[in-house]
């Protein structure tokens, strides 16, 4: 049997106040649930009030998790920065991975999506072999 096709979608938001651990720990807790029950995995970054995600999976529970998520009064001002097919999961395994990073890390990652979005036109898209990515899958690696 052929695998269904899958999708990822990266996207950074801005957190609507600092969240504490008991914050995080339970926005974790409810989203590796309902990640599992949809076969859905990824990876969650946050630190300075800013959070990147990516998210794995068949394209229709990847789409309906992602206009949940893009609902979620905890954050705002989303840019979606990918939303690709993948041959293979990047992050098979994890119903969502977590990396709390420094304050600083966090904002310079904001700050450099959000700079690459202006600039970067559709056009020149292909030029830009996702940089997200590669910084997502950084923070899996360190967690093995
Ligand atoms: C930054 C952030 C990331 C989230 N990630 C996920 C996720 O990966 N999966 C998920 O089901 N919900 C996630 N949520 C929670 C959803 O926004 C929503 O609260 C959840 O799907 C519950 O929906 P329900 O009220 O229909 O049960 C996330 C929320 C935020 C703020």
């Amino acid at each position: 049997m052929t695998e269904p096709a899958l999708i990822h979608l990266i996207y950074c938001s801005t957190a609507a106040h600092e969240m504490s651990q008991a914050e995080l720990l339970n926005l974790l807790q409810q989203s590796r649930r309902r990640n599992e029950q949809l076969k859905l995995t990824g990876m969650l970054l946050y630190g300075g009030g800013v959070f990147m995600q990516l998210l794995e999976g068949i394209p229709p529970a990847v789409d309906m998790v992602y206009q949940k998520i893009s609902r979620d009064p905890r954050h705002h001002s989303l840019i979606l920065l990918e939303r690709e097919p993948i041959s293979t999961r990047s992050f098979a395994g994890w119903s969502m991975g977590f990396h709390h990073l420094e304050a600083e890390a966090g904002q310079q990652l904001a700050g450099a999506f959000s700079l690459h979005e202006a600039k970067a036109g559709l056009e020149d898209k292909a030029c830009h072999p996702s940089p997200a990515l590669d910084i997502l899958r950084q923070f899996a690696r360190t967690q093995r």
